[in-house]
């Protein structure tokens, strides 16, 4: 396969699971779930716990180090995101994330305000939004193309008025893959004096944005499935977080970082996810000449996506030559993130159990997008999708086993 801009063997060399005696020979197709833990962060955990496991921001020099430790990851996070450092909190996960926000928002809305949700979301980023109706707030679904999967924005303009005062969106769903048009919502959302929140879960495997120039004031994505610790980062807009009333202790409330996220900081894991933007500046390093960009996290997202969408080529040629399953979302590398749901007569679970067989790690499900699969027409429990997730650090040599298994088991 030509057109790589990553050399995967330069790539793989920074994830230890690729060196894993057990895992040889497995491919690696679940990474939508959860994806490998690049070097830089295990040695940034395996560092903090071995040396400076304390407590930090204290006055001795071991505790010392692991607040500075915590503090890079603010700061490196925030380099990723083209943000500051203002911007970036951590808390146990992108669901706990949500839940914290949306309450946060039950204060700051009033009875009568509206808000409007999807139907394409995880349940994260929709369930907790949509609980606000028991405060009187008003929620608008903007719904999914049953066929396609596709949220509209000739939609979501008919959703919004001067009542809306938030949006909450996928920046791309964990099923459909479709990347959705972020800036364009967020000029929609704000021209009507919303706020618009983007979980980016889905996307951010695939290239940390520039949240600059996408425009959302509120962005979220789950580190564990970034190469990263289990730990939940949300940006958000500092002005719009100090009018957020305080969810921490109420000593705190003159503290940014402590204000949403009552769960308290899992300090190891924080500093560990500085290895994040450490894992990127190599990825830029390693795709060098090959792609353009301003900075290395810019050059890091340029490169991924040219890899993956390589990639998944042959894969999308592949499905698109069966008429048996049923590709939910575009076939057109451009358009998506190589996170491939497919609905056939057998249960998604039952076809990943088959691909097993051939050294396949995917799975089946409803991927807790339980209302997106009943709005496309598919049980969600019991019948779902066979999912199939890579990101760049697959090969081709993969995605051929992929083929192979999928020829013999479908
Ligand atoms: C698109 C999307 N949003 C949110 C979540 C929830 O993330 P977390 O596991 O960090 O709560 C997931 C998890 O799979 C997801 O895929």
């Amino acid at each position: 396969m030509t057109n790589l801009p990553l050399d995967p063997a330069r790539i793989r060399a920074l994830f230890p699971a690729f060196a894993e005696p057990s895992l040889a020979g497995q491919a690696f197709f679940e990474n939508a779930g959860g994806s490998y833990t690049a070097s830089p962060v295990l040695d940034r955990l395996d560092h903090y716990y071995r040396a400076t496991k304390v407590q930090p921001y204290g006055v001795y020099a071991a505790s010392a180090e692991a607040g500075a430790a915590m503090d890079l990851a603010f700061e490196r996070m925030a380099q990723a995101f083209n943000v500051s450092a203002d911007w970036i909190h951590f808390g146990p996960s992108s669901s706990a994330n949500t839940y914290v926000l949306a309450h946060a928002f039950s204060g700051w809305l009033k009875p009568g305000d509206a808000i409007v949700v999807t139907n394409q979301d995880h349940e994260a980023n929709t369930g907790n939004w949509r609980r606000l109706a028991r405060h009187g707030i008003e929620i608008r679904e903007w719904a999914v193309d049953p066929v396609s999967g596709r949220l509209s924005l000739d939609a979501l303009d008919a959703l919004l008025d001067e009542k809306v005062r938030l949006v909450a969106a996928p920046h791309c769903s964990n099923i459909v893959g479709e990347i959705n048009p972020v800036a364009d919502i967020a000029s929609r959302t704000h021209a009507v004096g919303a706020v618009l929140v983007i979980d980016g879960v889905s996307y951010a495997p695939h290239g940390i944005p520039d949240l600059a120039a996408l425009g959302a004031d509120i962005y979220l994505f789950s580190a564990y499935k970034v190469y990263g610790p289990h730990q939940g980062v949300m940006a958000i807009r500092p002005d719009l977080a100090a009018q957020l009333p305080n969810q921490g202790h109420y000593f705190n409330d003159i503290k940014p970082r402590y204000r949403l996220t009552p769960a308290g900081p899992d300090h190891a894991q924080i500093a560990a996810s500085a290895g994040i933007p450490d894992y990127l500046e190599q990825v830029a390093a390693i795709a060098g000449a090959n792609v353009e960009g301003a900075d290395p996290f810019r050059r890091a997202h340029t490169a991924m996506r040219a890899q993956e969408m390589a990639l998944i080529a042959p894969l999308l040629d592949y499905l698109g030559n069966r008429n048996d399953v049923r590709l939910i979302g575009p076939a057109d590398p451009k358009l998506r993130a190589p996170t491939i749901a497919l609905h056939h007569a057998e249960p998604g679970i039952e076809l990943a159990r088959r691909l097993t067989r051939h050294g396949i790690m995917a799975s089946g499900g409803n991927f807790y997008a339980v209302r997106l699969l009943e709005a496309l027409g598919i049980d969600p429990h019991n019948h779902g999708v066979l999912r199939l997730s890579f990101v760049h650090y697959t090969t081709p040599e993969e995605i051929q086993q992929l083929i192979t298994a999928l020829d013999a088991e479908l």
